[in-house]
């Protein structure tokens, strides 16, 4: 089968799986993390097929969006076996949307991405920060009934796994503090280390007029 035609078949399967979403995790987003793996692409070298198949499956068998992460993860393997892709890439791909959440790199060994999954990683991160991941963090606190802000929540430094998952002291202004705004140290590849440094002047000029508002401190004001 061609590239061209599975790429079509993998988007159908994601689009399936992901359209319902309502907790910024949308079709959208999946768009989103494709067209800047593509753009990414074009500086790195990587198997396209890979990068974009991850890039479209990458959160469908997430255990926050789904109940039964095994049962997602064998019927992503069936579809691909479907659709003519080989063994070692289905084993690649699988490898990939397992190892790249922000909860997987907090653990204490790392996991080693291949090249498309730093691609795939960068570019879901990307999503996360700027205006889209201001309006995301927004959108996902909303849906989980988060406070907005509490200038008595301190965010915490360091954090294990299972703190991450449990954290209580949970606003979306403290989201900035304890993720979005580390991610751009986090990044893999320089072009995406370069797209983010616009991004990060976003979020920190929104927090900025944010807590300004907060206070109601009022420049130029008589
Ligand atoms: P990952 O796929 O890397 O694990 P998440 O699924 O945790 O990332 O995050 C998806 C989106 O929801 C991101 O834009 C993120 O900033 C936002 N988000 C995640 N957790 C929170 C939270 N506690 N409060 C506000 N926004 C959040
Ligand atoms: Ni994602």
């Amino acid at each position: 089968m061609e590239i061209d035609k599975q790429l079509k078949k993998v988007r159908a399967f994601s689009y399936a799986k992901m359209y319902k979403d309502t907790t910024g995790h949308g079709f959208d987003h999946i768009q989103r993390v494709v067209k800047m793996s593509t753009r990414l692409l074009e500086q790195e070298s990587a198997d396209r097929l890979i990068t974009l198949s991850a890039a479209y499956l990458h959160d469908v068998a997430d255990d926050k969006l789904i109940d039964d992460q095994q049962s997602a993860q064998t019927e992503i393997i069936a579809f691909l076996q479907k659709n003519a892709f080989t063994n070692k890439q289905i084993k690649k791909i699988i490898f990939i949307i397992q190892n790249l959440s922000f909860s997987k790199t907090l653990e204490q060994r790392k996991p080693d991405l291949p090249a498309e999954g730093r691609i795939v990683q960068d570019a879901d991160r990307l999503d996360a920060i700027g205006a889209i991941g201001i309006t995301r963090a927004i959108y996902y606190g909303g849906a989980h009934a988060e406070k907005i802000y509490d200038p008595s929540f301190k965010p915490r430094q360091t954090m294990s796994k299972i703190e991450y998952r449990n954290l209580h002291q949970k606003t979306i202004i403290n989201h900035f503090y304890e993720k979005l705004l580390k991610i751009k140290d986090m990044l893999n590849t320089q072009a995406a280390k370069q797209i983010a440094e616009k991004r990060q002047q976003i979020m920190l000029s929104f927090l900025d007029n944010f807590k300004e508002e907060w206070n109601c401190e009022i420049k130029n004001f008589k």
